[in-house]
């Protein structure tokens, strides 16, 4: 974490020289001002229909799609590394999609069922599902479309109905990432009073219209629905920071738990003033399209794999972040792992 701002003025050369420090790896070590540590990955995962199906995603090489039969041992593969929660993505079929994306409130749905196959492993990890219905409509979007326009409040009923049926499968985190207005607080409202009132709300606070979510898209099969930067009507405009610190002060207020930043490489700003002026647990999304960048450059052998990634994860920290969403968790936890840390 940052430390109090020292005047840039104190101490001078040849008295001060800064690289004695830097001299050793112990000495390094030593003052090294933040560490990249198995607790602060979250680790996002796709999963799709079918038996023992792993599936490659080609946008992003490395990743899978995975079908919920190969969930329960995942998640224990994560839980053996030390990686605290996963955050779950289905690929819905398309014939299950429709305008106004209502399988996302059937309690039988891929997402649910996943849920339930790694719940009932019991798992010292969180399972994290994201509120929106972009995975769900035939056009790609976030909420209903009506006239045109996606419909703030008509969409906040159907969230709040599939915040439910995620929190019965057994999910305990709910993470809405739809930016539709006051859907925190009506989820928060809803849960408690069903009694789910233990359920953590880990809130998109500050979600761009970014051109980064491609290969998510690709992923999860809503690309051909949609264009980049067609969901400018309800995710921030890039240009702003001050409307971000507006979007996580109502979050705060409206019940959420912990506030998420995304993307992450691109925002580091945003990052470093959330946390600075509300001091709650926040969290980066390197989100599809930064992975796609860094690891497309390491598969042509042009960037070094542990250098990069490490070098990408620890800017977040620097930034203020408390832990990271990132699909290289597993990669970086084998490497943790492998120096006893
Ligand atoms: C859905 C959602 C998106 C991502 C996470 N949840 C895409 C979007 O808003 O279009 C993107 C994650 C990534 O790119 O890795 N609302």
């Amino acid at each position: 974490m940052r430390g109090p701002r020292l005047p840039s003025q104190l101490g001078r050369y040849p008295t001060t020289r800064l690289r004695r420090l830097r001299r050793d790896d112990w000495s390094r070590r030593m003052v090294a001002e933040n560490e990249i540590g198995v607790s602060d990955l979250i680790w996002p995962i796709f999963v799709q229909e079918g038996k023992n199906k792993r599936s490659p995603v080609a946008s992003m090489p490395g990743v899978h799609r995975l079908s919920t039969d190969q969930l329960g041992k995942t998640a224990a593969m994560a839980v053996s590394l030390g990686i605290p929660a996963i955050a779950l993505f289905p690929v819905v079929e398309n014939d299950l999609k429709t305008e106004d994306g209502t399988e996302a409130i059937n309690p039988k749905n891929l997402v649910c069922r996943a849920i339930r196959e790694i719940a009932q492993e019991k798992l010292n990890i969180g399972i994290i599902c994201d509120v929106a219905l972009d995975p769900f409509t035939t056009h790609g979007h976030d909420g209903v479309i009506r006239k045109g326009y996606v419909e703030n409040d008509e969409t906040l009923k159907i969230l709040v109905q599939q915040a439910l049926v995620q929190a019965s499968a057994g999910c305990s985190v709910i993470a809405p990432s739809d930016m539709m207005d006051g859907r925190v607080g009506a989820i928060r409202a809803a849960l408690d009073n069903d009694g789910f009132d233990d359920v953590r709300i880990l809130s998109y606070a500050a979600k761009y219209a970014s051109a980064f979510y491609g290969p998510f898209r690709d992923a999860i099969g809503s690309a051909p629905n949609i264009g980049t930067g067609d969901k400018r009507t309800y995710q921030i405009d890039p240009a702003n920071s001050d409307e971000a610190l507006r979007e996580v002060s109502l979050d705060i207020n409206e019940g959420a738990d912990m506030v998420m930043v995304k993307p992450g490489l691109p925002y580091l700003d945003i990052i470093y003033r959330v946390k600075e002026t509300f001091g709650l647990p926040t969290f980066a999304y390197q989100v599809s399209g930064e992975y796609a960048m860094i690891a497309g450059a390491i598969q042509q052998g042009w960037l070094d794999d542990k250098g990069a990634i490490m070098e990408s994860l620890k800017s977040f920290k620097r930034a203020g972040a408390n832990g990271i969403l990132t699909y290289f968790s597993p990669q970086v936890a084998r490497w943790l792992q492998k120096e006893g840390k």
